[in-house]
């Protein structure tokens, strides 16, 4: 097949979208595909008309790539891509969004404000009493951590919404839940097994735990008893099939001392890099990247 690779992008997400490209043009190399990579702009729509691909591997992250717009220029194309169709796309995107539907549906997800401005110290204040501290700042649209910040303190949590306000125009204000930090894959809605990730002489899991390589340990399975570690899949699950995600998709979850699990989102368009969790879930099911690769555009194309 002729298969279009797109990675790269503007957003904030652009290096580890090349990785992801890389890993997945190498592996549909292996796999006898002819690959044409993209590093996607304004003239997106004149590539793809010019090439007419068999297939579109979406390996871009955050923004436009991941938050349905692509998904909808490629509908409109009628070119095959992989993963979640338009909705499924923005509302996993748009975290605030994608709350409201896991509270809708009883899944366990930590209490949260909306910020659209940088708060004065007394509206802090109101957050830190109503939510607790440390808060979870973070864009409400992005992604692989990047402008997130943990607040300890009131005087930190106007600075932390300004970082986050660079990013997007929306800035998630989360209880922090201590604990365990648990991801599950699911793959045409079977569940892969569940991992722990635990991230290394790094206080979270943030961009450098994320891709650089010791930058966290994963382990499979989880140290969790067997109750708590169902639970926290069955919310996951949930989670996952609430924003009607289909393909490979991740959904993060963290589960407290009490081994209660919080979702904190969906991905749906999960890292393939070489550190990534969800090709590392795949193969703990006994599917290597490259089989991984050629399921998802089998399944694409059903
Ligand atoms: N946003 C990153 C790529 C992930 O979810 O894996
Ligand atoms: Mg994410």
């Amino acid at each position: 097949m002729r298969i279009a690779v797109l990675s790269g992008g503007d957003s904030p997400e652009r290096e580890v979208s090349l990785a992801s490209g890389r890993a997945v043009q190498a592996a549909l190399e292996k796999l006898g595909h002819t690959v044409r990579p993209i590093d996607p702009g304004p003239d997106l729509p004149l590539r793809l008309a010019e090439e007419a691909p068999d297939f579109v591997w979406i390996a871009l992250h955050g923004d436009k790539g991941e938050n349905g717009s692509l998904q909808g220029l490629l509908d409109w194309m009628g070119l095959p891509y992989n993963g979640s169709g338009v909705t499924a796309s923005a509302l996993a995107m748009d975290k605030v969004a994608a709350k409201r539907l896991f509270v809708s549906e009883n899944i366990p997800t930590p209490a949260y404000r909306v910020a659209t401005a940088v708060p004065d110290l007394a509206l802090s204040e109101a957050w830190s009493r109503d939510l607790g501290l440390p808060l979870v700042i973070k864009p409400a649209d992005g992604g692989s951590t990047v402008g997130v910040t943990i607040a300890r303190s009131i005087e930190g949590i106007p600075e932390a919404v300004r970082l986050a306000l660079e990013y997007c125009r929306q800035v998630l204000i989360e209880q922090y839940i201590p604990g365990q930090e648990i991801t599950v894959a699911l793959l045409d809605g079977l569940v892969l097994p569940a991992i722990e990730i635990v991230p290394q002489g790094r206080e979270f899991y943030d961009y450098e735990a994320k891709y650089a390589p010791g930058g966290s340990r994963h382990l499979i399975p989880p140290r969790l008893d067997a109750d708590v570690l169902k639970a926290s899949i069955d919310a996951a699950y949930r989670a996952c099939q609430v924003v009607g995600s289909t393909g490979l998709v991740r959904a993060d979850v963290r589960v407290d001392p009490q081994g209660r699990p919080w979702v904190l989102e969906v991905n749906t368009l999960p890292g393939m890099t070489s550190t990534s969790l969800a090709p590392e879930a795949a193969q703990a099911a006994g599917i290597d990247f490259e089989h991984l690769v050629q399921r998802i555009i089998d399944r694409s194309l059903d």
